[in-house]
Formats: structure tokens, C-alpha cells, sequence
């Protein structure tokens, strides 16, 4: 039984359902170049989402924003970045993403297996390269930190920056003032713990999946890639455009990257059961191509 305090939510897809409502299909694409038109009107639909959230995604959200302070993050980093927990293939963190059940959840007829297959097909039928077809079969093996114990707030949800000041337009912003940080001047400026341009790799962002997993693969994959795994989650910057002042030149290109692949990670997801077994030689080649019979995680 999930312990109600650490999830609140009754399966991690009642997160990326709320992120489909604040952002609908055919409202703004997360094409390269998105822009919000109105940043105004933006900010009340925004507060709208809030007020309509089911109690159980409010409640998310306040844990998530009152405990991923920077010293949480730190503490994060230390305890899961040597990877030293398990040695496995990337079939084999698929399998085990796969004991990861949504028992509660009536849509939730597939498992997490079957939306990665379904993410990585569809940008396979639109033509994309080899490494971003993959890079949609990969992307949430991350939230294997749930089967290590960890609570869903430290596992997913929109990611932001700890150390520097919140943006205004992340969501349910206002539960950050019980983040014991909001009270930290040094981690309140513009900038905080960092400096202008300084680059996102200099950034800790709030501790999930992203980044774990990021340093799982970051040495076998394209620098493209790298910034859809790593930053998937971040939607203050990629859908927000919020932190532009942390990012370097390089960041910025890049996060056309993490744009193009957003719709494929919120709008792929179907009813339909992808066919493992036809699909696996394809896919076994494809890890093949890339990855080393074994990852550390
Ligand atoms: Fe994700």
C-alpha cells in the first residue's frame, strides 16, 4: 500500500494528466520557437488550473514545492548519482519500470512498458533519427526511483531551479512559501547560487527523474538527447520560457530539442497495446547501437 503521506497521488499519470489540462493539445504546440502570446492571460488560466486541480495533485504539489529545497537536492544527488544500486540492461530497467502498477487508476489498462513503446513509435512513423526514436523508449526509466522507496514528489512533477529565486509562473507557486529556502536571501536573488549565463549544467534543478536517469545514459547518447532526458520535466523553461537568464548559448539551442520532443512525451499515450514481441528486434538494435549490454543505476 503506498504510504498517503509520500503519494498523494493514486498513479504518476495523474500528473502528466494535469500537465495535458494546463497544457491541451491543439491550445500551444511545444514546437521550436513556441511563445506565449499573452504572458497575462497565460498567468490566469494558470491560477484556473490551480483552483480545478483534484485535491490529490494540490497535494502533490505542495510537498513537492515545501520540500525540494537545495539541500534536499544535494542530498539527492549524493545518495543516487553513484549509481551503485544496480547493474542493468536497458530491457531489463524496462521489465523492471514495468513492476511499477497503477492498480487504482480505471484508464490505466496499460503498463509503463506500453506508453514508452508508444511514445517512441510515434516519433518513429514521423520520420525522426534513430537516437530520438530511443530517446522516447528511454525517457521515464527514471522513475524507477519509485521502486526504490522514493516519494512521488521527489520522483516527478514539473522541475524548477533550488537556490535562486522561484518563478512566478510555476505552478501552485505559493506553496514554495513553506519552502524553508523562500526564507534563505542567498537563495532568493534572481540568480542565487549561480550567475548570469552561467549554463543549466551549473543548475540543480529539483530532485526526479530526469535528472537520474540522465546520469545513467550520459555517456552513450547525442548531446540532443541528453537535453530531452535532462530537462523533459522542466517545464517552467520549456514551455514557460522562464530561466533564460541561467542558460548559456548552448542551452538555449538546445532546448529546441526539448521542445520538439514534448508532444511526443504528453500526447502520445493511447488505449492501444503496442505489440512488444513484433517490436522488439527493432528495438533490440536500436539499444544495441547505443548502450553497453549493462548500465549502472
Ligand atoms: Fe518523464
Amino acid at each position: 500500500m503506498p504510504d498517503k503521506a509520500n503519494a498523494p497521488l493514486a498513479n504518476l499519470e495523474e500528473w502528466e494528466d494535469f500537465l495535458k489540462v494546463r497544457y491541451p493539445e491543439n491550445g500551444q504546440p511545444g514546437a521550436p520557437g513556441f511563445q506565449a502570446t499573452d504572458p497575462n492571460k497565460k498567468q490566469e488560466q494558470f491560477r484556473n488550473y490551480e483552483t480545478d486541480a483534484r485535491p490529490s495533485v494540490r497535494e502533490f504539489y505542495r510537498l513537492n514545492h515545501r520540500h525540494q529545497t537545495y539541500d534536499f537536492v544535494q542530498a539527492k544527488r549524493k545518495e543516487f548519482l553513484s549509481l551503485s544500486r544496480r547493474q542493468m540492461s536497458i530491457w531489463e530497467a524496462l521489465d523492471y519500470l514495468n513492476t511499477l502498477v497503477d492498480e487504482s487508476d480505471p484508464d490505466t489498462d496499460l503498463s509503463q512498458l506500453d506508453h514508452l513503446l508508444q511514445t517512441a513509435e510515434q516519433i518513429r512513423r514521423d520520420g525522426h533519427p534513430r537516437w530520438f526514436i530511443l530517446t522516447g523508449l528511454i525517457h521515464d526509466l527514471g522513475k524507477i526511483l519509485c521502486l526504490y522507496g522514493e516519494p512521488q514528489w521527489a520522483v516527478v512533477g514539473d522541475t524548477f531551479p533550488v537556490g535562486c529565486a522561484y518563478s512566478e509562473k510555476i505552478v501552485f507557486h505559493q506553496f514554495f512559501a513553506d519552502n524553508p529556502d523562500s526564507r534563505v536571501p542567498r537563495f532568493q536573488s534572481r540568480t542565487g547560487a549561480y550567475s548570469e549565463g552561467c549554463g543549466l549544467d551549473h543548475v540543480c534543478l529539483s530532485w526526479g527523474h530526469d535528472e537520474y536517469l540522465y546520469n545513467v545514459v550520459k555517456d552513450y547518447l547525442p548531446q540532443e538527447a541528453l537535453y530531452m532526458v535532462r530537462y523533459h520535466s522542466f517545464y517552467p523553461a520549456h514551455r514557460e520560457g522562464e530561466y533564460q537568464h541561467l542558460m548559456s548559448a548552448e542551452d538555449k539551442k538546445m532546448f529546441a530539442w526539448v521542445r520538439a520532443f514534448n508532444p511526443y512525451d504528453l500526447y502520445t499515450k493511447s488505449h492501444e497495446r503496442p505489440d512488444v514481441e513484433k517490436l522488439r528486434p527493432f528495438y533490440d538494435e536500436l539499444i544495441r547501437q547505443y548502450f553497453p549490454a549493462t548500465l549502472r543505476w
